[in-house]
């Protein structure tokens, strides 16, 4: 044990000699005053970034996908969760509302959904084909869907009106015709689709 103990005393010691040698000898660098001023603002600019980083990542929620889940892009019709049936807009017997949409050239199906307003709506994309992007105007949808993965993102509809769907990847000559829209109606006018039964399990490996 103490032989141990000794080996990581010693272990650290040199450790700290080596930091301390090392900024000696950065010291002891000829840095023109000029150069010198330019390492701060680049050191600056890192920092800057980093904050901003930190700051979106942490009070505002913004964070690169947590959960990625693949799925057979050729194989879609046969799974469980984007078959055909399974399309459209589901609320399951919580009230949470799912989305389920696949994007194909030159369409996302189903071609027209209606949503409830100011309700957070879950939206779960997939590709069919190849890369496409999917831009909802006046709300933070915009994201890529790649061909083999499943692409999540939650959102709610501020008002009552016709929204359009872009495609906003370029996927091909009619990528400037892929759109698709979706109605917002207003929460106390808006029913359940027939299909109450949410698919729960995904079969997406
Ligand atoms: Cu799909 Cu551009």
């Amino acid at each position: 044990m103490n032989a141990i103990l000794q080996k990581c005393q010693g272990l650290t010691s040199k450790c700290v000699n080596f930091i301390q040698d090392f900024f000696v000898q950065i010291r002891a660098v000829h840095v023109d005053h000029l150069e010198r001023k330019w390492i701060n603002i680049a050191l600056l600019c890192v920092g800057l970034l980093v904050a901003i980083i930190t700051v979106d990542a942490f009070f505002h929620g913004i964070n690169p996908p947590s959960k990625v889940e693949t799925i057979d892009s050729a194989k879609l019709h046969l799974s469980k969760e984007f078959a055909e049936s399974n399309l459209g807009v589901q609320v399951d017997e919580k009230g949470v509302v799912t989305v389920r949409m696949v994007a194909g050239r030159y369409s996302f199906f189903p071609k027209h959904i209606s949503v409830p307003a100011e309700t957070r709506l879950t939206f779960r994309w997939v590709s069919i084909d190849v890369l496409h992007g999917v831009h909802i105007p006046m709300t933070n949808m915009s994201t890529m869907i790649v061909p083999g993965y499943v692409a999540e993102i939650t959102t709610s509809f501020p008002k009552p009106g016709e929204y359009p769907v872009l495609c906003n990847e370029y996927c091909g000559l009619g990528h400037n015709h892929m759109w698709s829209n979706i109605s917002v109606i207003a929460k106390e006018d808006w029913h359940d689709p027939v299909n109450l039964t949410a698919n729960k399990e995904s079969n997406n490996e």
